[in-house]
């Protein structure tokens, strides 16, 4: 499966959800038409997505397998470790996505640069191996990025926190110069950003959800949305939101909202909880 044949990615991230209620919640998406996932061996639900695609029984090469290795497992060694676990763990024998989660650890983390050309010199040799077909990478800013661009390295991918409320304008336009596919984690800020007034409005224009505005609004800007949802029915709605067609006028006044519903996770700032 080709990632340039989906309008919208489903994401894995569930936590606090029992592993059992994940299982069900992934089957169901891949019911409701998913054929692409986003996992990472931080989320801890790398186990749940391959249990829900061996029961879906829908052929491996119909989906497309996004995982990623964590702060703690860059590195040369760590790196193909880190893969190793992650394939184990999904019971496949490779990943259609490979990507780095964070470009760097809380502070200190001043050999960051080498760790990361260390990893991506990993990665690429198990692409070579037919472990992984695509290599990107994930909150990566422009400087960030520059290091492995540098050293004649090309990802593919670069996935970062965006939504109405923060389009971290600069970093987008970068990755695209380079070629790379955007994508936009948290596309509902989490759900923060739902109940905003101007996202409210264009809702009751377009005859559409608020999440189907904020998920039109990325893609029709050449951005790739990653989405998670618990219910059939939020799953469905959103999967429908390719049917809105907003004009160059809404789009401009969504590009133009202040910062609301920012995560607050910031790749150049320690992160409590991200070691
Ligand atoms: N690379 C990274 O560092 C990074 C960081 C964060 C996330 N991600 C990826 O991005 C994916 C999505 O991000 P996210 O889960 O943080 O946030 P999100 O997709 O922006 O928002 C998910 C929240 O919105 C709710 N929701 C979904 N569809 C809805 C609808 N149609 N109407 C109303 N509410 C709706 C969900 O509720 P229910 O679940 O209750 O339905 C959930 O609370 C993650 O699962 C993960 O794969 C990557």
């Amino acid at each position: 499966m080709k990632k340039s044949e989906v309008n919208l990615g489903f994401g894995c991230f569930f936590p606090g959800t029992e592993r059992e209620q994940v299982t069900e919640i992934l089957l169901q998406a891949l019911d409701a038409g998913y054929r692409y996932f986003d996992t990472a061996s931080f989320y801890f639900t790398e186990e749940q997505l391959g249990e829900a695609l061996r029961q879906s029984k829908i052929p491996r090469e119909d989906v497309y397998i996004a995982t990623k290795l964590w702060i703690s497992e860059r590195g040369y060694d760590a790196a193909n470790a880190a893969l190793e676990r992650s394939l184990t763990r999904l019971g496949l024998d490779y990943v259609d996505a490979y990507l780095i989660h964070w470009p760097k650890g809380p502070d200190p983390d001043e050999d960051w640069i080498s760790l990361d050309i260390a990893t991506w010199q990993a990665m690429e040799e198990q692409k070579a191996k037919g472990r992984v077909r695509e290599l990107g990478l994930s909150n990566f800013l422009p400087h960030h990025l520059q290091p492995l661009l540098d050293a004649g390295y090309q990802p593919v991918i670069n996935q970062l926190e965006l939504h109405p409320g923060y389009g971290q304008e600069y970093a987008v336009a970068k990755s695209l110069e380079q070629g790379m596919q955007v994508q936009a984690w948290s596309p509902l800020g989490r759900g923060a950003v739902l109940d905003h007034p101007l996202l409210l409005e264009l809702a009751a224009k377009y005859g559409a959800s608020v999440s189907q505005i904020c998920l039109a609004y990325l893609k029709q800007r050449g951005i790739f949305p990653i989405v998670k949802a618990s219910s059939l029915k939020r799953m469905q709605e959103n999967l429908a939101f390719t049917a809105v067609k907003l004009t160059a006028e809404d789009i401009s006044k969504i590009a133009c909202l202040p910062q609301i519903g920012y995560s607050g996770e910031h790749p150049d700032d320690s992160m409590p909880g991200h070691k």
